[in-house]
C-alpha cells in the first residue's frame, strides 16, 4: 500500500483510508462482527488511516471502532475523528463542547491521543465560535500532544480553503467533491498544498451516487444528478464493468496528480475493501471512462450547492 507522509514531517499514511461512517450505519445496519472484520482486514492490508466522527450513527461509528482496534498497536494507525457536528442540524464550535466531545472520542475509541483531530463541516454552525474557540483550542490540544494535527472539513471548497489557510490548519477533508461526477476539488486542492496543507478526498462514490445500488433516500443530490448516475450505472454494466470500481480507479489513480494524500472510501464490508484496493491499481478502461463521462457530461461539477435536491441531511 503506497503511503504519503501527512505535511512533509507528520506520520506515513495509506493512500487509501476506511472512512467510518458506514460503522455507523449510515447506509444499512452494521454487526460488531462487520466492523471487527473490515477494520482487521484493512490493518492487515496496509490501510492505516481511519476516519471517523461523533456524528457517525450518533456516535455508534466511534464505539464499534474503539472495539475493533482493540488489541491492535498503536501505532499501527493513524486515527481521526472531528469536533463540532452532533446530530444533522446540531453543532456546537464552542471550547466546552470541543474538549468534552474530544474526551468522549478518547473513552469511545480506547486511545489516549487523537491523530487527525478535525472541526466537522465548517460551513454549518456558528463561524465565529469555530474562529474564537474551536480551533483555538484544537491549538492548545496540540500545543500539549493530546491531538497531533488539525484539520477541517465539509462541502464548502471556498470556506474550507479560505478557513484553512487563514488558519493555518495542517488538513483540510472535503466531501463528494472529487469524484467521476464533481472535479472541483482539483484547483483547490493544489492551491492547499502549496500553502503546505494536507488534502483527504472523502466519499469517491459520491456517498453512494456512484454505485450499481445508487444513494440513500436522504441523498442530497438533484433528481438530474441521481438519473444521470443512474444512467452511467447502466452504461458501465452493458460494458460489463461496475460503476464504482470504475469511479474508484478514477479517483485513486488521479489522486497525487491533484495533491490528495488519502482518499476515504467508507466501507463496511471486508469483500468491498478487497475489490477497493484491487481498484487502486487495476488499470482504468478508457472505452469504459469515456461512457461513464458521456453519461454524467450533463451534471459534471452539479452539486447541491449549484442545483439543490430534496433529500434529507443538511451536509454530512
Ligand atoms: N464532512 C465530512 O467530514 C465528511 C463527509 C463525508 C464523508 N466523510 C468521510 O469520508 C468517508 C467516505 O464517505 P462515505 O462513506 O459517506 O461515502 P462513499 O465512500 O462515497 O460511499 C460509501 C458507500 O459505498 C459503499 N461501497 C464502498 N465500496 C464499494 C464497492 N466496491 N462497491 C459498491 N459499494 C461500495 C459502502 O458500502 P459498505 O458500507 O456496505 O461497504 C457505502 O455504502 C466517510 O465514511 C467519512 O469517514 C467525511
Amino acid at each position: 500500500m503506497q503511503q504519503n507522509s501527512l505535511g512533509g514531517d507528520g506520520p506515513l499514511v495509506s493512500t487509501l483510508a476506511l472512512g467510518g461512517a458506514s460503522l455507523g450505519g449510515v447506509y444499512q445496519d452494521v454487526s460488531q462482527g462487520e466492523a471487527d472484520e473490515v477494520v482487521a482486514a484493512a490493518l492487515q492490508a496496509g490501510v492505516n488511516l481511519i476516519d471517523v466522527a461523533p456524528y457517525y450513527g450518533l456516535t455508534r461509528a466511534e464505539t464499534a471502532l474503539g472495539v475493533a482496534l482493540r488489541g491492535a498497536a498503536r501505532n499501527d494507525y493513524v486515527l481521526m475523528t472531528k469536533v463540532g457536528r452532533y446530530g444533522d442540524r446540531d453543532w456546537d464550535f464552542s471550547r466546552d463542547a470541543t474538549l468534552r466531545s474530544l474526551d468522549a472520542s478518547l473513552a469511545r475509541l480506547g486511545v489516549d491521543h487523537i491523530d487527525v483531530l478535525q472541526c466537522h463541516d465548517i460551513e454549518h454552525g456558528d463561524r465565529r465560535q469555530l474562529l474564537d474557540e474551536a480551533l483555538p483550542t484544537l491549538r492548545t490540544l496540540k500545543s500539549e500532544g493530546v491531538i497531533g494535527r488539525i484539520g477541517v472539513t465539509g462541502y464548502d471548497l471556498s470556506l474550507l480553503e479560505d478557513v484553512a489557510v487563514e488558519q493555518q490548519v495542517d488538513t483540510v477533508m472535503a466531501y463528494c467533491t472529487y469524484t467521476l461526477q464533481d472535479r472541483r476539488l482539483a484547483e483547490t486542492a493544489r492551491r492547499l498544498n502549496a500553502a503546505g496543507i494536507s488534502v483527504f478526498n472523502a466519499s469517491p462514490l459520491g456517498m453512494g451516487l456512484l454505485t450499481a445500488k445508487g444513494p440513500p433516500d436522504w441523498h442530497p443530490a438533484h433528481p438530474a444528478v441521481r438519473q444521470a448516475a443512474a444512467e452511467a450505472a447502466k452504461a458501465c454494466a452493458a460494458l460489463g464493468a461496475d460503476l464504482s470500481v470504475v469511479a474508484l480507479q478514477f479517483a485513486f489513480q488521479t489522486a497525487a496528480r491533484i495533491g490528495v494524500a488519502s482518499t476515504v472510501v467508507g466501507m463496511s464490508k471486508a469483500s468491498n475493501l478487497t475489490r477497493n484496493i484491487e481498484a487502486m491499481t487495476a488499470p482504468l478502461d478508457p472505452a469504459i471512462l469515456a461512457a461513464v463521462e458521456a453519461a454524467l457530461a450533463s451534471v459534471r461539477d452539479i452539486g447541491w450547492d449549484v442545483l439543490p435536491g430534496d433529500g434529507g441531511k443538511a451536509g454530512r
